[in-house]
């Protein structure tokens, strides 16, 4: 694990040297910290904070106030990995110019590195400005959750042959209009392997098949702690429901029978959540 900060331009060096790139979501510092720890590449503070963290129902009613307020979380949280945030839902479809202030407002009061924004040909204006003026800009292809009413649901995306190629080109002029990666999102992997040779960019794949430069993932999802339905390309790694169930049981059981504070506490200082020497 290296313990170099993670940088825009580390990401291209990676593809260049054959090594897969690690990302996965995150929306407080507590999480962070321990993605971070553990040697994650990437952390994006995706627009999924809308389903995953505030229970709405798609992605769309998310607010640029709670972009910033969560990456700014994220941001305290990290030390080593590249912090990449959500742009979202009409914050750069209306105007470049609203685009780069509410870019601009991520990176300034968020404290995140780049951003993240879904679209190909219609949004190259924007990612090209953006970049020309300092922001390094991640592409989302594929399965684009804010155009999931024009879609009619989440199905997966390029399976016909010109959809497919499509995308490829959309990619092409992604990477020419500066984007520094691209995530491909439930598309076939035939088409991810595609893309991922024709451009130099890093491509990032969610249930897009292995031959990506890198995969991400809703945190929530692969550690188990999301309840909802998991899409079904996510391999869980742990079960942490049950654990905080299990956990939360047992507290309930032991206040309830009066075994937990125990009579004579052996609990000496307060807890290092509250903050050291902060008073209980
Ligand atoms: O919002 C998000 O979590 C994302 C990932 C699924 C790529 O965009």
């Amino acid at each position: 694990m290296s313990s170099a900060q993670v940088r825009v331009p580390d990401l291209r060096q990676k593809k260049l040297a054959g090594e897969k790139i690690a990302m996965l979501t995150a929306y407080d510092a507590t999480m962070a910290r321990l993605l971070d720890r553990a040697g994650i590449d990437v952390i994006l503070v995706g627009d999924s904070l809308a389903t995953v963290v505030l229970g709405q129902p798609n992605t769309l009613a998310v607010t640029l106030d709670a972009m910033i307020h969560h990456t700014a979380a994220v941001a305290r949280g990290t030390e080593h990995a590249l912090v990449v945030t959500d742009m979202p839902f009409l914050t750069y479809q209306v105007s470049v110019a609203e685009a780069v202030r509410n870019a601009g407002r991520l990176l300034k009061e968020g404290g995140a590195a780049a951003v993240k924004l879904e679209g190909g040909r219609p949004v190259l204006d924007v990612v090209h400005r953006l970049v020309e003026i300092g922001i390094p800009v991640m592409g989302h292809l594929g399965l684009q959750p804010q155009s999931v009413h024009q879609l009619g649901g989440y199905a997966r995306r390029a399976v016909e042959p010109d959809e497919a190629a499509a995308l490829v080109d959309d990619a092409v002029a992604l990477e020419q209009a500066g984007a520094f990666a691209i995530v491909l999102e439930a598309i076939p992997s035939t088409v991810a392997r595609a893309v991922t040779s024709r451009v130099g960019v890093p491509t990032i794949g969610i249930g897009s098949g292995p031959d990506c430069d890198g995969q991400v993932l809703v945190s929530y999802d692969m550690l188990g702690l999301f309840e909802g339905p998991v899409p079904s390309f996510v391999k869980q790694y742990a079960n942490l429901a049950a654990t905080v169930t299990a956990a939360t049981r047992a507290y309930v059981d032991d206040v309830r029978a009066g075994a937990y504070p125990p009579t004579r506490s052996t609990v000496s200082s307060p807890s290092t959540s509250l903050g050291a020497g902060t008073k209980p």
